[in-house]
């Protein structure tokens, strides 16, 4: 791709000048056509200067969402080894469903810049303006259905962990996978199996953060908040989806390898409402006690008037008895 070829050329000697005929029989293209070619990437928000003498310069790349740019920003061994990357996108879960229906493979990465019909948990629509990262990720982990929830508590992990990394940023986990930041969610995740998990072994796992827009962009009726409204500034949302995904990795690794004990530590190292009384929702029933943790299998750990109770992620809500944070 012309686009991709001329940022190879640019980046390979960073903070020198490329003259536009080197490139032009590098890459066997009319100069006018890298001229133009070179118009659109400043559009898409990359600086570049040019100078008649000297030729092109990159000095920024943008922090809006761009293929080339993340992909030079991962440091993984096999999350986002292949990405696809569209302006708008219904859901990225949705698309990450056909991919691997149609054979997409173990790490493959969906992101839209925003999503039209964004999918919650509990069947709820999820607010994706632009600005936010919303990314799907396809997984055929070594792993077994009863695995499943755990990925999804991996993938909570691995948001904190970027956060912390990133922004030196604390965030809270809501059972099983919401991110809270004064009481306010600031992202969620939705795991969804693809076919039979015995057979085809396929989880999609669908990451929205709000990102680089205001509150007053998501409905007032939420009880969200955003990056930006917490740090005042927008920030390169390339780095931090291959942040997260550098995260996502390494616990995925650590769970195929059947160490579950460091992941689960940390996800209750986080988690908002433990040792308080809890309520669960599960349609019109509800159960009560104190929330006590999370068990070997990634389900809430409930102490109830009948003793101790477990509650997997499914179609179940946890809400303080106490407090209106959660
Ligand atoms: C939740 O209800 O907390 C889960 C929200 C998950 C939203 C993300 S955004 C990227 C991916 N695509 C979707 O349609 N949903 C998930």
């Amino acid at each position: 791709m012309l686009r991709h070829d001329i940022l190879d050329l640019l980046v390979a000697d960073p903070g020198k000048y490329v003259s536009g005929e080197k490139i032009s029989q590098q890459l066997k293209v009319t100069r006018a056509a890298i001229w133009k070619q070179i118009q659109v990437l400043k559009e898409e928000g990359f600086e570049i200067e040019g100078q008649t003498k000297n030729g092109y310069c990159l000095l920024k790349t943008p922090i809006s969402l761009d293929e080339w740019v993340l992909n030079g920003a991962l440091n993984t061994l096999s999350l986002g080894n292949k990405l696809h990357l569209e302006d708008e996108l219904k859901s990225t879960n949705v698309r990450a469903k056909e991919l691997a229906r149609q054979g997409g493979v173990h790490g493959q990465v969906v992101l839209a810049r925003c999503q039209s019909s964004g999918l919650g948990r509990l069947q709820r629509q999820w607010e994706s303006p632009r600005g936010g990262l919303w990314m799907s990720v396809i997984l055929r982990p070594n792993l077994s259905l009863a695995d499943a929830s755990k990925l999804t508590l991996a993938a909570s992990v691995a948001i904190v962990d970027a956060f912390e990394e990133l922004f030196s940023l604390r965030i809270g986990i809501k059972w099983p996978n919401d991110l809270i930041f004064n009481g306010l969610k600031i992202a969620g995740i939705l795991g969804e199996v693809v076919g039979e998990w015995n057979t085809v072994q396929t989880l999609i796992l669908g990451m929205g953060i709000n990102v680089n827009f205001t509150r007053e962009r998501l409905s007032p009726l939420l009880n969200a908040t955003t990056l930006f409204e917490i740090l005042r500034t927008d920030v390169d949302l390339n780095i931090l989806a291959a942040t997260i995904l550098k995260h996502l990795e390494k616990q995925i690794i650590a769970l195929e390898k059947q160490a579950f004990e460091e992941l689960r530590a940390r996800w209750l190292e986080r988690a908002v409402g433990l040792g308080e009384e809890v309520r669960i929702l599960r349609g019109e029933q509800v159960s009560q006690g104190i929330f006590k943790g999370i068990t070997i299998d990634g389900a809430l750990l409930l102490e109830t008037e009948n003793g101790e109770e477990s509650f997997t992620a499914g179609e179940v809500q946890l809400r303080s008895k106490t407090t209106n944070y959660f």
